[in-house]
C-alpha cells in the first residue's frame, strides 16, 4: 500500500496475545503495541489530533508556532507534525529528558528549552507548566497544544483509537494515566457502546492522580503531581497503583522472554493487568502499550543506571507475589457515588 503521508502511518496498531504462566490459566491477556506509530508512541495520535483539529480551526498555520511541555514522547509527535505541516515547534522539557529524545526533537528542527527548577513538589512538571504560560502571554499568537486540559486531547481516541479495540474479545482495558487522554477517551467510547468492558487506569506509585501525595519516581511519561481536566473519573472502573520496581521487573521480562521491549508504562500496564485478572472474574484484558523501551535503552534497561537508582529486579516469583498482593481501589472521589465491584 502506498500512503501520501507519514501521518497516514498514525493508528492501526497491532494487537498480540501474551502467552506467559504469569496468566491466569483459562484466560488472555492482549497488548496493544502502540509503539508501532511512527515515533513509537501513542502520543503521534493525541498529537496528530491536537494539531489537526488546531489547524482546521484556523488556529495554527504554517509558518505559526506550537509549543508544549512534555516528559518526552508528545515532544516527538508534535516535532514530527511541525516538520510536516511546516510550523516552528517550541518544547519544554526538564533535566530528566534522555538526551537522547533531545536530539530526536533537533531531527525534526524543533526548538527546546529546558526548565531546571524544582517545583513544590519535588518534580519539575508545575514549573514547565508555569513557563509554558509565561511564553504565551510572551507570544499571544503561539498555539499551545495543552495536552492536559485540551479536550481534543481524549476526543481523538474516542474518534479513532476507541474503534480499533471495542470490538475484541475483551473484558477490560487496562491504560496507564498521565494527562487521562488515551485511557478516558477510549473509555468514554467503551462506555457508552459497551458498559460491560471494564476500564482500568494504572497509575505509578509516587504520583499524586488519583489523591495520593507526590514522591519522584523513575519511570516516564506515566503519572502526574495534579490531576489534569482529561482525567474523566466517571469512565474509569478502578485503579491499579504498581511501584518502579514493579513495572521495570516486568518491562525487562517481557523483553528478554518475549521479544516485547516496552518503556516503563507499559510494564506498569501488563502488571496492573496481570493483577486484575487475577483478581477478578474478567476472562481477558488488553492492556495499551504506550510506548517503546529503545527511549529508555540506558535506563530501565541499563543495569548499572538500576543500581544506581537502588532499583534491584524482582525475579519472576516475587513478581508473582507482587501481582498476588496488588489491591484495587476506585478513585476516592467515586467511593462515596459508585458501588464496589
Ligand atoms: C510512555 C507514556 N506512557 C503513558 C502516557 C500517558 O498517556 P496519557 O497522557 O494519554 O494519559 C504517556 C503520555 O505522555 C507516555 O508517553
Amino acid at each position: 500500500m502506498i500512503l501520501d503521508s507519514i501521518t497516514d502511518c498514525i493508528g492501526n496498531t497491532p494487537v498480540v496475545a501474551l502467552e506467559d504462566n504469569l496468566v491466569p490459566v483459562g484466560k488472555k491477556l492482549f497488548l496493544k503495541l502502540d509503539y508501532f506509530n511512527p515515533n513509537f508512541s501513542v502520543k503521534d495520535r493525541t498529537a496528530f489530533g491536537l494539531v489537526k483539529k488546531a489547524m482546521d480551526r484556523g488556529e495554527l498555520k504554517p509558518g505559526g508556532m506550537a509549543i508544549e511541555s512534555t516528559s518526552g514522547n508528545f515532544g516527538k509527535s508534535l516535532a514530527m507534525l511541525g516538520a510536516v505541516y511546516k510550523f516552528r515547534v517550541l518544547i519544554l522539557v526538564d533535566p530528566k529528558v534522555s538526551p537522547s529524545l533531545l536530539k530526536w526533537y533537533k531531527a525534526y528542527g524543533a526548538e527546546i528549552e529546558m526548565v531546571t527548577e524544582l517545583d513544590e513538589d519535588g518534580g519539575y512538571q508545575k514549573t514547565r507548566y508555569k513557563r509554558v504560560k509565561e511564553l504565551m502571554s510572551q507570544y499571544p499568537d503561539t498555539y499551545w497544544t495543552d495536552q492536559y486540559d485540551n479536550p481534543n486531547n481524549p476526543s481523538i481516541h474516542f474518534e479513532t483509537t476507541a474503534k480499533e479495540i471495542v470490538d475484541l474479545p475483551i473484558d477490560a482495558v487496562v491504560g496507564a494515566v498521565s494527562t487521562g487522554g488515551h485511557l478516558c477517551g477510549m473509555g468514554r467510547f467503551i462506555k457508552e457502546k459497551k458498559p460491560e468492558i471494564k476500564v482500568i487506569a494504572c497509575d505509578v506509585k509516587g504520583s499524586a492522580i488519583f489523591g495520593h501525595p507526590f514522591n519522584p519516581y523513575l519511570i516516564n511519561g506515566v503519572g502526574l503531581s495534579w490531576r489534569t481536566e482529561n482525567t474523566d473519573l466517571s469512565v474509569i472502573d478502578q485503579i491499579c497503583i504498581a511501584s518502579d520496581q514493579e513495572a521495570i521487573s516486568t518491562c525487562r521480562i517481557l523483553a528478554k522472554e518475549h521479544g516485547i521491549m516496552v518503556g516503563g508504562s507499559g510494564g506498569l500496564v501488563v502488571v496492573s493487568a496481570l493483577s486484575f485478572l487475577n483478581h477478578s472474574n474478567a476472562k481477558s484484558a488488553l492492556a495499551i502499550i504506550p510506548d517503546t523501551g529503545i527511549n529508555y535503552l540506558d535506563q530501565i534497561y541499563d543495569d548499572e543506571w538500576l543500581d544506581l537508582k537502588g532499583i534491584s529486579l524482582l525475579d519472576r516469583r516475587e513478581l508473582k507475589d507482587a501481582i498476588d498482593n496488588k489491591k484495587f481501589d476506585i478513585p476516592y472521589e467515586l467511593h462515596l457515588s459508585k458501588s464496589w465491584s
